[in-house]
């Protein structure tokens, strides 16, 4: 099977070990920056899409960038006529951006996904389905790149993403790790009454490090999470691709998106109507 990877940065690399894990898998990456270094094994490197071969029917592609050059780089590998396309969350910054790419899509007749492994991360999952109340401390971490998966974790445990969120910040706006972008210190709160679940996402200062805990006595400490959450990831694409897993398409991203920004607009004092500078 063909595989192409665009953007190997800290997530991209997890994409790359997962599709080279398929048995005769060819894995086609595209990274300006590290395509001057060693590559790993039994991958090719070219810096730009242009520079693909186009004899190659890709079975996935998946775009791993930072947000701004994604919707460039999908009017590109469309081009290419891939079985499927992968975008990395949250896939866009504006509804402009949605809009032109489910266009494509269409346009195309390319399916698009996008990634949201950590609905299948051993240590997430059973906060939703097992507890009625639930707390993820996450000190340090930005709220607007994270809350997007909790409000994932919902679809996919209950079908539907909870009516009341409710975002507080706290902290400055600060440029995040990835240059260009900016997040935010706060907690997030979700109530599902349907369903009589709620929980809290704090990302504020804290001395604890990164734990989960539950009214079931269900808890989880940092060291033993992050692992987890890395494992899933370089497993999620190999199972999505043989079919046994589902992974979100742009249209439900589009409504995650959409939740996301306008409450992120509410406390975070950007205007909603802009490109929503995250991710
Ligand atoms: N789903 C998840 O759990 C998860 C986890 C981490 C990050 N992410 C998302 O993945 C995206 C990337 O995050 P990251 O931490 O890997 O960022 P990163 O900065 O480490 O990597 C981005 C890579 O893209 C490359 N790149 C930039 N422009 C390019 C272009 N035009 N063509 C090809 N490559 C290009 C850069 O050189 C870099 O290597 C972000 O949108 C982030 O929100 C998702």
């Amino acid at each position: 099977m063909n595989f192409c990877v665009v953007g190997v940065g800290g997530i991209g690399i997890r994409h790359v070990e997962s599709f080279l894990s398929f048995r005769d898998s060819h894995v086609f990456c595209v990274d300006p920056v590290r395509a001057n270094q060693p590559p790993p094994a039994n991958t090719v490197f070219f810096e730009t899409v242009g520079g693909l071969p186009s004899n190659v029917r890709f079975d996935a592609v998946v775009i791993s960038t930072s947000s701004r050059p994604r919707l460039n780089l999908l009017k590109q590998v469309c081009i290419l006529h891939p079985k499927m396309i992968i975008l990395e969350k949250v896939a866009f910054t504006s509804c402009y951006e949605y809009e032109t790419a489910m266009e494509l899509g269409k346009r195309y007749s390319i399916p698009i996904f996008v990634n949201y492994a950590w609905r299948y991360a051993d240590s997430l999952f059973p906060i939703l389905k097992t507890s009625k109340r639930w707390s993820v401390f996450s000190p340090g971490s930005g709220l607007c790149c994270n809350v997007c998966h909790f409000l994932d974790l919902y679809r996919y445990t209950f079908g539907f993403v909870p009516r009341n969120v409710s975002i507080s910040r706290s902290g400055d706006v600060y440029e995040s790790k990835r240059r260009g972008y900016f997040d935010f210190l706060g907690s997030a709160d979700f109530s599902a009454d349907e369903v009589g679940v709620s929980g809290r996402f704090d990302c504020n200062r804290g001395a604890n490090g990164f734990r989960i805990e539950t009214d079931t006595g269900y808890s989880i400490q940092g060291s033993d999470v992050l692992p987890l959450v890395s494992k899933t990831t370089a497993r999620c694409f190999q199972e999505f691709i043989e079919g046994k897993i589902r992974l979100p398409d742009l249209d439900e991203d589009f409504m995650t998106f959409r939740i996301v920004r306008d409450e992120m607009a509410r406390c975070g004092g950007w205007d909603s109507q802009s490109e929503l500078p995250i991710t």
